[in-house]
């Protein structure tokens, strides 16, 4: 496997041996994984506990065998449990049974987190390789992805008559479109003047030539670029510091970025591509929990700044925060965009899943990303077989296709595939009994992301024997 990923770090694409195809090859491969272990830390659901009706007091865990477990390659949209967010928020309400009010400042001996005063601080110390930030006060954590960009755009999105425009790609998350329309609308302006859409190729790729073109076109009259770094829908990843780049050198004086599906997935350098602000949420490639607190970059150059912004109490510096008084003064950084007392219980989630990332030692995104391209390369690989075997082919027309860029430098884990017309339904019906966890985005396509913390070689192969069987069976 070392071999697949040096290929991948002198930039060519993992090739496989012709014996690939074989459940025993992906065995292998699992056996030569240096990050196999970390299985082991998350509760995967199992094909029992799928088909769960009532609450039984039982999780999936240590005794379920690898046959039982599901093949969860739904990461993209909730990540599997770590067993540390477990153990964390067991301790979060021992701390709050034993000591009340007192954990806002003090914390128990052994407890793996800080006191609740600290406990967002402590998880932005977690996320500065996880992000790329230079320091922790560039990051904060604290409602949720939405709700973020909403007070980005409060402070970055200051229209004029004549730099009123926010960019954006064809097919935004639909929240960061209703949260662009709104604020576009709120400042009474029209999004049909004020809001440029990126279009892709008829292949749904958005080249960086075409992203680039549009800034340029538009950089006089705008006030603000947002893009995914990766795109949610085809899995493609952009060039975050090329295009950052570009639209600051035609004086855009803000370059947003949804993290969503980037974030704990592939590699990030926010600080030094200069982006003015990320935001993303934590319950996808970082495993906290769903709906759990999100995670906002604000560049260090802007700290300084007297910005304006949207105030709560908990922007206040820790040193005024409790005196109640009248005058705001902010605390550092991103932490000074805080509203309210934070949730210490979805806290402590963040926290322990930020935990496993740490585990994984120095240079963590790097090591996970080296095993990802194998692995999302391994799938690529065997789903193009069956495209070439014509698996469910109908006349003309193949069961599907990867809508995915091929090159690996332009995704992440995920792939998606868009399938034939009609096939949708039957295709997740038969995915679902056999144990799949994957999602899908109607009309047509299917979304699989395996996740490298938690995913095996193998589940990509036993993956791909089962959709082949849907396809056959469809
Ligand atoms: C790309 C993207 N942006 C935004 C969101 C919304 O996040 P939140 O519910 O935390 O506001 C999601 C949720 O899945 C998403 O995938």
């Amino acid at each position: 496997m070392d071999s697949l990923t040096t290929a991948f770090r002198s930039g060519q694409k993992p090739s496989f041996p012709a014996e690939a195809g074989t459940l025993e090859y992906a065995q292998s491969l699992d056996q030569q994984d240096k990050l196999g272990h970390l299985r082991k830390e998350f509760n995967i659901p199992t094909r029992t506990s799928l088909k769960k009706k009532a609450l039984n007091g039982v999780s999936p865990g240590e005794n379920d065998s690898e046959d039982e477990k599901s093949i969860y390659f739904v990461g993209n949209s909730l990540g599997a449990q770590p067993k540390a967010v477990r153990r964390a928020l067991e301790s979060q309400l021992e701390t709050w049974a034993s000591i009340g009010v007192n954990g806002h400042f003090s914390t128990l001996e052994n407890s793996p987190l800080s006191s609740w005063q600290d406990l967002a601080e402590s998880c932005a110390r977690k996320s500065v390789d996880l992000v790329g930030a230079a320091v922790p006060e560039e990051i904060i954590y604290m409602n949720t992805l939405t709700a973020n960009l909403h007070l980005m755009m409060a402070s970055f999105y200051k229209p004029t008559a004549e730099r009123h425009k926010v960019i954006i790609e064809w097919k935004p998350f639909p929240s960061d479109w209703y949260a662009i329309q709104s604020q576009i609308r709120h400042h009474n302006l029209s999004p049909s003047t004020s809001l440029i859409e990126i279009q892709p190729t008829p292949d749904l790729y958005l080249t960086t030539e075409s992203i680039l073109a549009t800034i340029t076109e538009h950089a006089p009259s705008t006030a603000l670029v947002l893009l995914p770094g990766i795109q949610y829908y085809t899995g493609q990843l952009l060039d975050i510091k090329t295009i950052t780049a570009h639209a600051h050198s035609l004086g855009i004086p803000c370059v947003g970025w949804d993290l969503a599906h980037a974030a704990g997935n592939v590699p990030l350098c926010l600080h030094d591509w200069n982006v003015d602000f990320a935001v993303w949420c934590t319950y996808k490639y970082i495993n906290a929990g769903p709906g759990s607190t999100a995670g906002l970059f604000l560049h260090q150059k802007h700290h300084s700044r007297n910005l304006d912004r949207l105030e709560g109490w908990y922007g206040a510096d820790k040193s005024v925060r409790f005196l109640m008084e009248k005058e705001f003064k902010p605390g550092k950084g991103a932490s000074g965009w805080q509203l309210s007392n934070p949730s210490a219980i979805d806290l402590a989630s963040v926290s322990a899943a930020l935990g496993v990332f740490e585990s994984v030692g120095e240079r963590y995104m790097e090591r996970l990303r080296g095993k990802a391209v194998v692995l999302t390369g391994y799938l690529e690989y065997l789903l193009e077989g069956l495209i070439r075997e014509g698996v469910g082919r109908k006349g003309e027309k193949q069961a599907f296709r990867i809508i995915t860029p091929g090159d690996p430098l332009e995704r992440g884990t995920q792939l998606s595939l868009m399938l034939r017309e009609g096939i949708l339904e039957g295709v997740s019906k038969v995915l679902a009994e056999e144990g799949v966890v994957c999602d899908a985005r109607k009309p047509d396509v299917i979304r699989v992301a395996p996740v490298p913390m938690y995913c095996r070689f193998e589940d990509v192969w036993r993956f791909v024997e089962i959709f082949k069987g849907a396809l056959a069976r469809v």
